[in-house]
């Protein structure tokens, strides 16, 4: 029998009425990076937050190196060297990248500048070792996404971690920070951790790693090793049907122009400039993809164009009409939608249920509303049938939607942002943690609204999907458009360079 550095047998967790983690065996061991795979609801950060102390299991043993381990809480997890990265981050914005790992260390009374400087250079060496490059002295408030998961890692291995978690890493990154997570992943390994990883880049997970797992409705479906496996093979015993692709014909629908941005000047939070001299067009019936590296301006174009955020100068056309100040009714009004970067920050109520979320934006309508009254019987049936419809996995209507999983949260607020079917979406980052049936029902429905003559202005650091969906593709680099190319043109390479700030090479795209 081999010596597995994590073994998981029998483990039970319910929520209520669902049973999240059903009877689940895991096993990893030490020098091998584990995918695990599933379906958005599948039960795997449930089972991954057992293991690294978050939640406890209602039934089963945890063995760690082959003794049972008591985890209890993550504390007792660090301490059998277990450690795990969430999708959210967890670190303390106003203190130091340095700060923020070394928090909650025992210490003496007094912590000189030779024991900090003696810090940094044991998180300089770690961060060396493993290819973990971040300013160890910066708060953490002004580093990159990229930056602070390589804080979070960095922690992890700071406190002896040698099983490390990673639950969705990549849905953050970009392409290029992807790629250096991947060889941070190959480092770890070779020196004998064990790496555990949850996903839904199938691409990413066979080229990376070693073994997969996959979990189907809170049951563990099946471990194979990556090299004997397939794409369809995989999407099959996640969805635990045959599954057939779908390639979508694409047809030119593009009308009037719905959306011209003109020389947009924008600050952003902290005084400098956002957007500087931005200008783009959407037509109806068109999907215009905007890739960029992260923090070149895309969110604040987002809040812009959907009355969060106000511009300095330069001119907003939307449908005919300038747009005199910015105004969130007035963007709902005129029929632009939002599916934010932040779902939970700035698209749902976590505490609040399925109804309250959808009718967020529409709940004064004649529709849904008379005489200021809600009405309460319809409001539930026209919610019922969207989260059937839009296959929202929830226990109950009313059930916080903080409760439900990354994926199904996602999928609602799409419903809410589709159900009164927009002139332009404005999408940023729309398919970011969902599963491959998801996805694609996503991508099904951002063309269904080009079909019918809708815009979309889609944001995304996924060069596949916007490869995919676009019928142009703008580079978006330091708050303005640095090049732009067709969907017959479109050129994976160009765009990466584009996006790293490296304008077109002559005679190339426009
Ligand atoms: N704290 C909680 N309270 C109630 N139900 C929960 C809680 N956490 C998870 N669940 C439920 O357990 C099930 C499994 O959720 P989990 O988050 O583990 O899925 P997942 O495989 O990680 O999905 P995703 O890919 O969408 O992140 C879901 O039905 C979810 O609604
Ligand atoms: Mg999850």
């Amino acid at each position: 029998m081999q010596d597995h550095s994590v073994e998981m047998r029998g483990i039970v967790k319910r929520f209520g009425s669902v049973t999240a983690s059903d009877q689940v065996d895991f096993s990893a061991n030490a020098g091998e990076v584990h995918a695990l795979l599933g379906e958005n609801g599948a039960g795997k950060s449930t089972v991954m937050s057992m293991l690294s102390g978050v939640y406890r299991a209602d039934e089963g043993e945890i063995l760690i190196h082959g003794k049972p381990a008591r985890i209890r809480s993550p504390k007792d997890a660090a301490l059998l060297g277990v450690g795990m990265v969430f999708q959210n981050f967890r670190l303390v914005q106003t203190l130091t990248a340095a700060e923020n790992i070394v928090l909650g260390e025992k210490s003496s009374f007094w912590r000189g500048s030779k024991w900090i400087k003696q810090k940094h250079e044991e998180i300089d060496a770690l961060g060396e070792q493993f290819g973990l490059k971040f300013p160890v002295d910066r708060p953490i408030w002004q580093l990159s996404v990229g930056e602070q998961q390589r804080v979070e890692i960095v922690k992890t291995l700071y406190r002896g971690a040698d099983i490390i978690i990673l639950d969705e890493p990549t849905s953050v990154l970009t392409p290029g920070e992807a790629e250096q997570l991947f060889e941070t992943l190959r480092v770890m390994k070779q020196s004998g951790k064990t790496v555990i990883m949850t996903t839904h880049k199938m691409k990413e997970v066979l080229a990376s790693s070693d073994r997969i797992s996959v979990m189907r409705k809170g049951k563990m479906i099946a471990t194979l090793a990556t090299a004997q496996t397939d794409e369809l093979e995989l999407a099959r015993l996640m969805v635990g049907r045959e599954v057939t692709i779908s390639r979508q014909e694409r047809e030119a629908t593009q009308g009037e122009p719905l959306l011209v941005v003109n020389r947009l000047e924008v600050s952003a939070d902290h005084g400098r400039k956002a957007l500087d001299g931005l200008s783009l067009s959407v037509c109806e019936g068109e999907i215009v993809g905007v890739a960029g590296v992260a923090g070149n301006g895309q969110k604040e174009l987002a809040e812009v164009l959907t009355g969060l955020r106000t511009w300095r100068s330069g001119e907003i056309i939307f449908d005919g009409s300038p747009v005199k100040t910015a105004s969130v009714r007035g963007a709902i009004d005129a029929g632009i939608s939002h599916v934010p970067e932040n779902r939970m920050k700035s698209g749902l109520a976590g505490r609040l249920g399925s109804v309250d979320n959808l009718l967020f934006k529409s709940y004064r309508t004649e529709e849904h509303s008379k005489f200021g009254i809600l009405k309460a019987a319809k409001n539930r049936l026209w919610s019922q049938e969207l989260v059937q419809r839009f296959d929202v996995k929830t226990p109950e209507l009313d059930t916080p939607v903080q409760q439900l999983s990354g994926g199904n949260q996602q999928k609602l607020l799409f419903a809410r942002e589709v159900s009164h079917k927009p002139k332009l979406m404005v999408a940023v980052h729309p398919t970011q943690g969902l599963d491959v049936g998801a996805t694609a029902g996503v991508h099904d429905l951002l063309m269904e609204l080009r079909g019918s003559g809708g815009g979309v202005l889609l944001i995304s650091e996924d060069l596949d999907e916007l490869l995919q969906l676009s019928d142009r593709i703008l580079v978006i680099f330091g708050g303005a458009i640095i090049g732009e190319t067709d969907h017959e043109h479109a050129d994976r390479e160009q765009i990466g360079l584009m996006m790293a700030g490296i304008r077109h090479k002559e005679g190339s795209a426009v």
